[in-house]
């Protein structure tokens, strides 16, 4: 493994396309002939490299499980049935290579693979996520040769390779041949510093030259280095350094390693703010002076480093706004190209991302390049992950070798990347010998970067444990109260290494509940910096039915077993990269800019640690009641990075009287000034909703001319019935495995309890007391309904009632949280306003409750081709509801979103109140004060008819934010 760039151009071929490609049954039934020059004969099918060869029909389809392996045998040993795939394919050596070294890079094959070229056995590779390079000059021939690349499905080294995900064999990433000089530049590691203090750069280069079958002989070698600005220009004057070779003296000897440094370097900084790249350049002179091999490689100057409790990027303590994310694509599965990288890496930027932990391998080498120049801070991870037996193999000599070339191997590999600055050992393997050897490695290969691994510090205590194996305190899934009390430990001396969760707020399904008030606490506890969501995009994987149609697949839809069902949907997008709602959350909770109330106007601050904010441009907005009355231009002047600045209230908002009725609020909005690469201009970065006057929300009044309902067709308006369940979420209970909450104590158990106490069955008269009241009006009715929730009903999904309306209304608009979906524990970035959507459809991939808004004071549904309404307004409390086209029976019984038909109704629910989403699928229930107590609650509105000359109160804001 080397960090130099493949050959381009006509020293480069790349052997990319169709195939062919025959599958056997087990490694041990492939014949010789299969791979031999000349074929025998046999059914070969077409299959795309790079490719996962599950996804591609070819008679094995792909599996899933999470902490369980997929065949039941013990490490090292592997089932009776394995399937081997036979890859073949032909390419022409040029004759201009005559003289070369020909080299063939295998860019991933999973799990491991031998390749035989024109019937020779060239070598075997054993590493599903990094790239294995052959010399094959001595098999090779000039013109036509024959390529047989034999992948094995499953081998020993899948006991290490045990990540939460898809079994996906086949050789899936690219594969190419190229030419290389006989004596070549093998690798170029260049480290490039940047003092942070006095803004001095410098560069630490150092080329090892590949002598070839000349070995340790040759004399009169020099590396030429330059080092080049983005723009072009040189950014130092060429230097020469002496290939050292062997020497007479004894003991000197130390590599044919040509070392340059520089160490008064006037360059910009790297950071994923200012992701400023620079470019270092290599020659590799002969004795005579000529260049023989020529490379370059990227670097970026910054620094990263811990000191005292804080991690320091640039001397700075930034904050981590993370995700974890696979390389999946739901079509090629573990196959991604630059394209798909960097619309994940768009995505990412608008929900203002800036930091990647590649759960949990490396991932393909262009996503590095992407992260550098777009500016993005990587936590780098092994490809080692043995969760099914993470306390045994971790110890296991015969793992030893595996362990320390996984993590070798990719550091040698990543090194020069600036956006690299952590290394991981890996993810859920326990801690033994193995790792603590694998961390020695690094820390002396690399010594500019930290060292992290979860389980290091997950069974030996945060504040004292597994410092050898861990630089950092990288917990997953904590609560929140850990992590604050860690924060505790810090300010007293008691622990002295930054908290930055590995996983946190994992997103499957309904999800991210507490989001934002992880960040009350990362933001103002010593020690905590932030974390890496859990996780980037569910891994659905297209699937072709019987009938022609297609859906989203998850774990034992094509028919695998064992597996972990849809526990593999669990990102933050959709396996085609639409964001979940709680997109919005997210972006708010990362916001680069925030704006507060003080004495004098508005605070801006700036959360940036290193650029201003002049690509941004802010607006405001002053809503009263919900209803936006008045919008302008922010006007403000410079704000350094990290620095707050105070802006006056607009007049409009100053000229309120503080104490009158009615909730005033000033929404404040950074947009994008211009079109950036990850969002087009007048993008919402930043949003905040200031309180100005802190009344009760008052709801409108009583239409003058609303009509009878009697107006309204029979059975328009069904009768509101009380409700207490909810579609339970994947937060709330694995409808789909519930062996593994009831066995295995995964998961929440709040699903088993509610269907246990027949939560989702029983009418809902018999779990709470309800009472209702109906008064008709002139126009329309005043509803009161009144539930009594026992002691030993407490924690139910939601207290409120259900009615189904007439589809034709298929528009709706209300006066409260939004635009997006919200719920009690997710909602700080939806503002209260006057908002419009259509119905919408499911956002999960297994159907579960969804579409909810909070604190509304009147919802109207309103028939668009007629412009007729059906209107609720509060008569006391703001209420929760949710407008949809399916009840909650309907969408807890469909196993995946394809199931979901249509119902004949528009299905609403009205809530007094509706309990939090949580993240207890994996990591914290939802906190007591998002859960329905026992008590009281009550909801009464307002229901009225309205013909389309009236319109809803004051202007309407149209759904989306234009994020
Ligand atoms: C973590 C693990 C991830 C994933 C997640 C649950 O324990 O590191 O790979 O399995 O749980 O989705
Ligand atoms: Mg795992």
């Amino acid at each position: 493994m080397r960090a130099r760039p493949g050959a381009t151009g006509d020293r480069a071929q790349s052997l990319d396309g169709t195939w062919s490609f025959r599958l056997f049954d087990s490694p041990d039934v492939v014949p010789a002939e299969s791979v031999a020059i000349d074929e025998a004969g046999g059914q070969w099918q077409s299959i795309a490299v790079p490719g996962s060869w599950p996804v591609q029909d070819v008679g094995d389809r792909p599996h899933y499980t999470n902490i369980q392996m997929p065949f039941p045998e013990p490490p090292p040993q592997l089932p009776e049935h394995n399937p081997a795939g036979v890859y073949r394919t032909t390419f022409d050596v040029p004759s201009g290579w005559a003289d070369e070294r020909i080299v063939l890079h295998i860019g991933a094959a999973d799990s491991v693979h031998g390749v035989y070229l024109n019937g020779t056995f060239v070598g075997y590779g054993t590493d599903a996520r990094l790239a294995s390079e052959y010399d094959v000059t001595e098999a090779a021939r000039p013109g036509a040769n024959v390529l047989a690349v034999v992948v094995v499905r499953y081998s020993a080294h899948s006991f290490v390779e045990d990540q939460d995900g898809w079994w996906l064999a086949g050789l899936h990433r690219s594969v190419r041949v190229e030419a290389r000089p006989r004596v070549s530049l093998a690798d170029l590691d260049a480290r490039a510093d940047r003092d942070p203090e006095t803004g001095v750069g410098s560069l630490d280069v150092r080329a090892t030259v590949d002598f070839g079958d000349h070995g340790l002989a040759l004399e009169g070698y020099s590396v030429r280095t330059t080092l080049v600005a983005a723009d072009g220009t040189p950014a130092s004057e060429p230097r020469d350094a002496v290939v050292p070779h062997l020497a007479s003296k004894t003991y000197t000897f130390s590599g044919h390693i040509a070392k340059t440094r520089w160490d008064d370097l006037d360059v910009e900084a790297w950071s994923a703010e200012s992701p400023t790249l620079y470019t270092v350049e290599a020659q590799l002179l002969d004795p005579s002076g000529a260049v023989v091999d020529r490379t370059a490689v990227r670097v970026g100057f910054r620094r990263v480093e811990i000191e005292g409790a804080d991690f320091l990027v640039n001397g700075k303590r930034v904050w981590i706004f993370g995700v974890n994310r696979h390389d999946h694509h739901p079509d090629t599965g573990a196959t991604v190209t630059v394209d798909d990288m960097r619309a994940d890496l768009v995505a990412m930027r608008r929900m203002n991302i800036n930091a990647i932990r590649t759960s949990h391998y490396p991932n393909d080498p262009a996503f590095y390049d992407l992260c550098d120049e777009l500016g993005f801070y990587v936590v780098d991870e092994a490809n080692i992950e043995s969760h099914a037996y993470n306390w045994y193999v971790c110890g296991d000599p015969r793992y030893r070798a595996t362990w320390l070339e996984r993590g070798a191997r990719m550091v040698a590999r990543d090194r020069n990347h600036p956006c690299v600055v952590q290394w991981s050992l890996g993810n859920e393997s326990g801690y033994g010998v193995n790792h603590d050897a694998l961390a020695g490695w690094i820390r002396r290969a690399d010594r500019s970067r930290p060292v992290h691994y979860e389980d290091a510090i997950r069974f030996s205590g945060w504040a004292d444990g597994g410092h050898h194996g861990s630089d950092v305190v990288c917990p997953m899934y904590p609560a929140i109260a850990e992590i604050h009390a860690y924060g505790q430990q810090v300010a007293a001396g008691e622990a002295d290494r930054p908290l930055i969760m590995c996983e946190y707020s994992h997103a499957m399904g309904n999800s991210n509940g507490s989001l934002a008030d992880y960040w009350d606490v990362i933001t103002t506890t010593p020690g905590l910096q932030g974390g890496f969501i859990w996780e980037w995009k569910d891994h659905g994987l297209r699937q072709r039915l019987d009938d022609g149609s297609t859906r989203l697949a998850y774990g034992g839809q094509f028919g695998d077993t064992p597996h972990d069902a849809n526990f593999v949907a669990d990102g933050l997008v959709s396996a085609d990269v639409v964001p979940h709602p709680a997109a919005a959350e997210v972006t708010w909770v990362h916001r680069p800019v925030v704006s507060t109330l003080v004495d004098g106007g508005v605070q801006v601050t700036n959360r940036r640690f290193f650029t201003g904010l002049d690509d941004l441009v802010a607006g405001w907005e002053l809503v009263v009641d919900g209803v936006p009355v008045g919008s302008g231009a922010l006007d403000v002047a410079e704000v350094g990075p990290g620095e707050s600045v105070v802006v006056p209230l607009p007049p409009a908002a100053a000229e309120l009287q503080p104490d009158g009725d009615g909730r005033v609020l000033l929404t404040v909005t950074w947009r994008t000034r211009a079109d950036a690469w990850h969002a087009p201009a007048g993008s919402a970065v930043a949003w905040d909703q200031l309180t100005l006057r802190d009344a009760p929300l008052r709801a409108g009044g009583a239409s003058s001319d609303a009509g009878d309902l009697g107006g309204l067709e029979p059975g328009t308006l069904g009768e509101a019935r009380p409700n207490v369940w909810r579609a339970a979420t994947d937060n709330d209970g694995f409808k789909l495995l519930e062996d593994l909450v009831r066995v295995r104590e995964m998961g929440s158990p709040t699903l088993i309890q509610w269907r246990d106490a027949g939560i989702d069955t029983r009418p809902a008269e018999e779990i709470v007391g309800y009472s209702s009241e109906v008064v008709d009006l002139p126009a329309g009715q005043e509803v009161r309904h009144r539930f009594d929730v026992p002691e030993d009903a407490v924690d139910l999904p939601r207290v409120g009632v259900l009615l189904t309306v007439d589809p034709r209304f298929d528009e709706l608009r209300w006066i409260g949280r939004g635009p997006h979906e919200n719920y009690p524990d997710r909602r700080r970035s939806a503002t209260v306003g006057s908002w419009t959507t259509g119905v919408e459809a499911s956002p999960y991939l297994l159907p579960q409750e969804f579409g909810l808004r909070t604190e509304t004071t009147q919802v109207e549904l309103v028939d668009s081709s007629t412009g007729d309404r059906i209107r609720f307004t509060t008569l006391g409390d703001p209420f929760c509801w949710s407008a949809t086209r399916h009840t909650p029976a309907a969408l807890f019984a469909a196993v995946n979103d394809s199931d979901l038909v249509d119902d004949e109704r528009l299905v609403v629910c009205l809530d007094a109140a509706h309990r939090g989403v949580g993240t207890g699928s994996c990591g914290p229930d939802v906190l007591p004060q998002y859960r329905l107590g026992a008590g009281t609650y009550e909801l009464a509105y307002r229901v009225e008819y309205l013909r389309p000359a009236e319109s809803l109160t004051g202007e309407e804001n149209s759904m989306r934010r234009g994020m």
